[in-house]
């Protein structure tokens, strides 16, 4: 059995992971974190899971360890500390935050305006979508995590990328979220009566700090608006792109021929479009392509995932099993 220590286990993202962890066959659950939570049993916050003690981040113990999840805030000052330890001692990270995800030390600078904490980690890190990087996380010591907005951007865009056919360099993401994307932590964001019955736009433009992940794994410029929708689970991103004039939607549709071995990318038949529900509680990111006027090369993508699985710690999950070579989609199926 391999062993693996759970940092911020008491969030939205733990809850799932240990979930998922519970039913995987070569897995068993050596530690798990919280913070004000700490000293609390796993079962008193959350009573359908294991039973498991919650200690702090100080206690605990990395002897034995394969590897560790880090579902830890954006920003934690705890975080650094817990990946170089682990990495010394020679046990794998699948980090959820964003704090490894862009490879470029100078890109780090200029998008958050001060220099990365651990540059020489950034070129050790592997960017988590196994899509796209299958082999390199299959060798990964440290694997960032992808964030769950960039998902619905990046695999939707990049075949039609690789494949040479989108002509117009900017595309526009207007993406929307249900509040769990925001952590289980007290916010006035999220509060219900800040969320219940309306939708609100934020961070729209330019400003979001997971444009930066985008724009690395598609080579596009984006212009990303990220919404807050008044439900729990999933993102629906809808993204307006203009390819060659007179691509088809056939030779469109056949550049996603790319996912045809992938357990949990869909494209979804002509005149389909995702919706939440189609993925909620689910694995599959969800793709529907709409030509509008093909002529002028404008097509529309709707995309969908659940932003707690494929989008957080089922993605963790997948990564993991790369890493410790087990069969992909072990308990994700
Ligand atoms: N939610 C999503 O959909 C999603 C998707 C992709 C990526 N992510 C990323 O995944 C990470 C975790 O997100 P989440 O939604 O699970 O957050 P969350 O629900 O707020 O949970 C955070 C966890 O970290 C612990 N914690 C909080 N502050 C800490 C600190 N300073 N030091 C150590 N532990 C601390 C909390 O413990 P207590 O409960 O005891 O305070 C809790 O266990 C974030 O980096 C987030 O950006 C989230």
């Amino acid at each position: 059995m391999a062993r693996v220590g759970i940092y911020g286990a008491s969030g939205y993202t733990g809850f799932e992971l240990i979930k998922i962890l519970t039913r995987h066959p070569g897995v068993e659950i050596a530690f798990a974190t919280a913070r004000s939570a700490a000293g609390q049993r796993l079962s008193d916050i959350f009573p359908t899971l294991i039973d498991q003690q919650l200690v702090s981040a100080d206690e605990a113990n990395l002897a034995g360890v394969d590897l560790i999840f880090t579902c830890l805030p954006h920003g934690a000052a705890e975080l650094l500390p817990i990946v170089q330890q682990a990495l010394e001692r020679g046990v794998k990270v699948v980090d959820f935050s964003d704090t490894f995800r862009l490879r470029d030390p100078d890109d780090y600078q200029r998008r958050r305006g001060k220099p990365h904490p651990a540059p020489e980690l950034l070129s050790t890190a592997v960017y988590g979508l196994p899509e796209l990087h299958r082999d390199a996380i299959r060798r990964a010591r440290l694997v960032a995590n992808t964030g769950c907005y960039p998902l619905t951007a990046i695999l939707p865009l990049w075949p039609l990328e690789r494949a040479g056919l989108i002509a117009d360099r900017t595309v526009i993401v207007d993406s929307k979220s249900g509040v769990s994307g925001a952590g289980r932590s007290l916010s006035l964001k999220t509060h219900f009566g800040e969320t219940h019955e309306t939708f609100s736009a934020y961070t729209i433009g330019r400003s979001h700090r997971h444009l930066g992940e985008m724009e690395q794994e598609t080579g596009l410029h984006i212009i990303f608006s990220p919404h807050l929708l008044p439900v729990f689970r999933g993102i629906l991103s809808t993204i307006y792109v203009t390819l060659r004039p007179g691509v088809s939607l056939e030779e469109a549709r056949a550049a996603y021929g790319v996912y045809a071995g992938e357990p949990f990318v869909r494209l979804l038949p002509p005149g389909r479009l995702p919706e939440l529900r189609l993925v909620q509680n689910s694995m599959h990111l969800a793709i529907g392509l709409q030509p509008v006027e093909p002529e002028h090369g404008r097509y529309i993508i709707v995309a969908a995932l659940d932003n707690l699985l494929k989008g957080a710690s089922g993605q963790a999950v997948q990564n993991m099993n790369l890493m410790l070579g087990f069969e992909e989609t072990t308990a994700l199926q």
